[in-house]
């Protein structure tokens, strides 16, 4: 997974999908300032990140990961939840930048 920082820095993180991991779960691993702060329930949108590339990879957002995002203005177009995000084989090369 790619990962650009708030300063703009490009970062490579290796995840070893042996788990059903969530993005948000490894970005917090991986010592990124992603808060998460509910737990990963979709109620706090403290782990969120704009899907660069690979967005035809991930699962659709569900009903209530919309209404998060829905609260929030001006958000750039792909921008996700990490914690809804369920990482998977098959995702390498998947670009986010940390918004949240
Ligand atoms: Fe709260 Fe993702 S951790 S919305």
């Amino acid at each position: 997974i790619r990962i650009i920082n708030a300063d703009e820095r490009e970062e490579t993180l290796e995840i070893h999908v042996t788990l059903n991991l969530s993005l948000m779960e490894a970005l917090k691993a991986g010592g990124y300032p992603v808060l998460g702060t509910c737990g990963g329930i979709a109620l706090c949108a403290t782990c969120a990140v704009e899907v660069l590339s690979g967005n035809e990879h991930l699962s659709l957002p569900t009903d209530q990961e919309l209404d998060m995002l829905d609260l929030l203005p001006n958000l750039p177009r792909f921008t996700r939840l990490a914690c809804q995000i369920r990482l998977r084989p098959g995702m390498d090369g998947l670009l986010v930048r940390l918004v949240g």
